[in-house]
């Protein structure tokens, strides 16, 4: 008998760009006439029933416009669709319009849309390359950014997937014009977390600034977009693979993405990271990584924002509590939490650890203790 070994070590370029500013539709096309996808003829354009007549239609035709070859794939709105079911059924309808390897995938949405197409991507003829056009502070704050694509399901948020990276992220400012309240706040809790961990000017310049965002103020909103692409591309690029330093990017989201699957989604994204960074500042507080001040203002800032930061009646705590253990940081059964010290910075823990356990009866303590 015979061994062979099959030699595979490879460096891999998977660097790409983000470009923050307005109706960057032409932009697009024009990369795309000057390589950004080298040899592809073949577009596949996915989004959700709200943002496609608005967005995705539009780059579709200008696409045709263009020469190419391009059909629109659109599937219900909402969290509720980001399963393996609408990723199977987006295949399929890929595969009777006779998409195959020579395509590639056009996400134009927000959070769901860019981590199911980038999903999808990842796996369609074992690999498609795949573009970001983000259409929301959400995507734009956190999703479309840094290659975390992945589906729900009924037990947590983001179980399955893949880590795969975009060529290009496009994050088009002048969609958020047409985002309603509640989808801003959604988004200004990822980018409020951002400053938590990160930056402590950011959070002062929130403080300050945050209804600015809502009015649509063009270079408060340039400014936060470029403050969260800084943010977390800089963590990205030293761990992409959440070997450890990435931890920090779940800041409040071991209660944030339990409370959205206990919630059935009543509670967007950002909604449900906003109790989490509440109940996050309020353990922290407890162990002295934070003053009560700083707590204090982290939640004022959430509630400014119109954040929830209390947890709401019709959630079960004890459903609650055991929900945490479907948290991808948890380590051999224990739950495990990033902290935030202070304002703008994370605790680090020993030997370059991010998130540190925690007990059940600590965290059941905090919960239940909670307005
Ligand atoms: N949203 C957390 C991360 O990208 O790591």
């Amino acid at each position: 008998m015979a061994n062979f070994r099959v030699a595979l070590k490879k460096v891999v370029d998977d660097s790409y760009d983000i470009q923050i500013g307005y109706q960057l539709m032409d932009q697009l096309v024009e990369d795309i006439k000057n390589g950004l996808v080298p040899g592809i003829r073949k577009f596949a354009v996915i989004s959700d029933s709200i943002v496609a007549p608005l967005y995705a239609e539009p780059v579709c035709g200008k696409l045709k416009q263009a020469g190419y070859h391009a059909d629109l794939f659109v599937f219900e709105e909402g969290e509720k669709s980001k399963v393996r079911k609408t990723k199977e059924v987006l295949e399929d309808a890929m595969l009777a319009k006779e998409y195959r390897r020579d395509c590639c995938v056009i996400a134009v949405g927000g959070g769901v849309v860019t981590d199911l197409s980038g999903f999808l991507a990842g796996t369609y003829g074992r690999g498609v390359p795949f573009i970001n056009y983000a259409t929301t502070l959400l995507a734009a704050a956190d999703a479309s950014v840094g290659g975390k694509t992945a589906v729900d399901t009924p037990l947590a948020t983001n179980l399955i997937g893949l880590f795969n990276q975009p060529q290009k992220v496009y994050i088009d400012i002048d969609t958020w014009k047409t985002l309603p309240r509640r989808q801003i706040a959604s988004g200004l809790a990822e980018t409020i977390k951002h400053a938590c961990l990160a930056d402590r000017e950011f959070f002062s310049y929130l403080e300050e600034h945050l209804e600015e965002v809502f009015e649509g103020n063009r270079s408060v909103c340039e400014h936060i977009a470029e403050a969260n692409c800084r943010i977390k591309y800089e963590v990205v690029m030293k761990d992409e693979r959440e070997k450890s330093l990435r931890e920090v990017l779940n800041l409040g989201h071991t209660v944030g993405r339990a409370i959205e699957t206990v919630s059935d989604y009543r509670l967007l994204h950002g909604e449900a990271l906003s109790i989490g960074m509440a109940a996050q500042v309020t353990m922290g507080a407890s162990f002295g990584y934070i003053s009560e001040e700083d707590k204090n203002r982290v939640i004022a800032l959430y509630k400014k924002a119109g954040l929830p930061v209390t947890i709401p009646d019709y959630i079960d705590r004890e459903e609650l509590v055991k929900k945490l253990y479907t948290d991808k940081k948890v380590k051999n059964g224990t739950l495990r939490f990033v902290f935030q010290k202070g304002i703008g910075q994370v605790m680090e823990f020993e030997g370059e650890t991010y998130a540190t356990p925690v007990t059940e009866e600590k965290a059941r303590e905090i919960l239940f203790a909670m307005p």
